[in-house]
C-alpha cells in the first residue's frame, strides 16, 4: 500500500527528506553550499534538501539561495526552513561579484517558456549567465543543470540519447541550452574550473511535470495527444538528490550525464494506469510518432544508483492529488511540443 500525500506540507516533507547517502556526503562539504537560480520549481526544495541532510549529519552547513526572488514569499520559505536567501539578477556583472565564496556551486538558472516571443532573452539567461558564473567561480567544482533537449528525437525503440550523441536539437530554447553547455565547456577549458553537467528529462512532483499534466487531462476527460508517445521523468525529490551528489562527478573539461529514471515511459500506458486510479477511461487523439526526446540515463544510474521512488507510486501519489483538487501551478511543460517551439 503506497502511502498516500495528502497536503503541501506532506509534499514538502517527502521533496526534502535526504537520503543517507546524501547525509553522508553532505558531511564533506564546507560552507557555503550556493545554489544559483533557486527561485524555480526545484531550487527551493533543493536548498531545504541540503539543509536538512547538513542537520541530521549534524553538519553545520550554510545554504545560500540565490535568485531574483520575484516571488517574495519562495524567499520567506526558504528563510522558515534555515536557507540564506539572496536576492539578486545574475546578469548583472556587479550583483554577481558581490556574492559569497563558495567552494561548491549548483546552477539552476534557466530560461524556456517564452522563448518564441522573445528569443534574446532566452539566449541571454541561458548563455550570458553561465559566463558571469564562470567568471566569478573559477576555483569552484560547480554541477550545472542542462536538459535532455539539447538531443534531437530519436527512435523510441532506442531507449533514448546518450551523452555522447550530436548536440543537434530542434528550435532556439533547446539550441541555447546547446549554448549553456558550450559557455560552461569552454569556462572549464580555459581556467580548469571543474563542472559537471546535468541533462534533466523531466523533474516531476504533485504540482507539476508530465505526469500531473496528463493526470489532469485523463480526470478532466481532455484528449491526450499520442503523437509525442513516450518519455522520460524523475521524482524530483530523487533528482535533487542526484544533483548534489554528483558534485564530485564535476571535472574539467567538464563531465556530462543524463539524469531521469531509466525506463521509458509510455504515454498510452501512463495514462491508461492513471484511468484505472481516477475511475475514467483516458481519451486518445493520434498515433504514436516512433521517435521522442528521450535520454538514456544509463551511466549516472550506475554511478550514483537508481532513483528509489518508481513510476508507480508517483502515479499513486499524482492521481490522489489531482482527485482531491490539489494544487496546480499552472506551468504546463508541453512535453508533447515536436518543433522545439516553446
Ligand atoms: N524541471 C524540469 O523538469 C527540468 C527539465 C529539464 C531541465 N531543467 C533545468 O533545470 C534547471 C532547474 O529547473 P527548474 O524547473 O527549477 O527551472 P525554473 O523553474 O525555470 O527555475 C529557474 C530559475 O532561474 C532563476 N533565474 C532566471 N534568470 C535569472 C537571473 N537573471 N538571475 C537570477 N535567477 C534567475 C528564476 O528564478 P527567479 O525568478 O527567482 O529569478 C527561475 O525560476 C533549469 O536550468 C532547467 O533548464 C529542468
Amino acid at each position: 500500500m503506497i502511502k498516500p500525500i495528502r497536503d503541501e506540507s506532506e509534499l514538502e516533507e517527502v521533496l526534502t527528506r535526504p537520503s543517507a547517502a546524501l547525509v553522508d556526503f553532505v558531511r564533506t562539504l564546507s560552507g557555503p553550499l550556493l545554489i544559483l537560480g533557486a527561485g524555480g520549481k526545484m531550487g527551493p526544495t533543493l536548498a531545504v534538501l541540503a539543509r536538512r541532510a547538513a542537520e541530521a549529519g549534524g553538519h553545520p552547513l550554510d545554504v545560500v539561495a540565490v535568485s531574483r526572488f520575484g516571488d517574495a514569499q519562495t524567499l520567506q520559505w526558504l528563510a522558515v526552513r534555515g536557507v540564506k536567501a539572496l536576492s539578486c539578477d545574475l546578469l548583472e556583472a556587479e550583483a554577481v561579484a558581490r556574492l559569497p565564496d563558495a567552494e561548491n556551486v549548483v546552477y539552476l538558472v534557466g530560461l524556456k517558456f517564452g522563448t518564441v516571443r522573445s528569443p534574446a532573452n532566452t539566449w541571454a539567461i541561458n548563455t550570458l549567465v553561465p559566463a558571469r558564473v564562470c567568471e566569478r567561480y573559477p576555483q569552484s567544482r560547480i554541477v550545472a543543470l542542462s536538459s535532455g533537449n539539447v538531443y534531437p528525437s530519436s527512435p523510441v525503440k532506442r531507449s533514448g540519447s546518450v551523452e555522447s550523441d550530436p548536440l543537434t536539437p530542434a528550435g532556439e530554447y533547446a539550441n541555447s541550452v546547446v549554448g549553456r553547455e558550450r559557455i560552461f565547456e569552454f569556462c572549464s577549458q580555459r581556467n580548469g574550473t571543474a563542472i559537471a553537467l546535468l541533462r534533466l528529462c523531466y523533474a516531476v512532483e504533485l504540482r507539476y511535470g508530465v505526469l500531473a499534466d496528463i493526470a489532469r487531462k485523463v480526470n478532466a476527460g481532455e484528449p491526450i495527444a499520442l503523437s509525442t508517445g513516450a518519455f522520460n521523468c524523475i521524482w524530483q525529490g530523487d533528482a535533487n538528490d542526484l544533483i548534489l551528489r554528483a558534485l564530485p562527478l564535476a571535472a574539467s573539461p567538464p563531465s556530462v550525464w543524463n539524469l531521469c529514471r531509466p525506463e521509458v515511459f509510455s504515454v498510452r500506458a501512463v495514462a491508461t494506469r492513471l484511468g484505472e486510479l481516477l475511475d475514467r477511461i483516458p481519451r486518445f487523439v493520434g498515433e504514436e510518432a516512433g521517435t521522442a526526446l528521450l535520454a538514456n540515463a544509463t551511466r549516472l544510474c550506475a554511478r550514483l544508483g537508481p532513483p528509489p521512488t518508481g513510476l508507480e507510486t508517483m502515479l499513486a501519489w499524482v492521481a490522489r492529488w489531482v482527485q482531491s483538487g490539489g494544487r496546480d501551478l499552472g506551468r504546463p511543460t508541453h512535453f508533447e511540443v515536436r518543433d522545439g517551439n516553446y
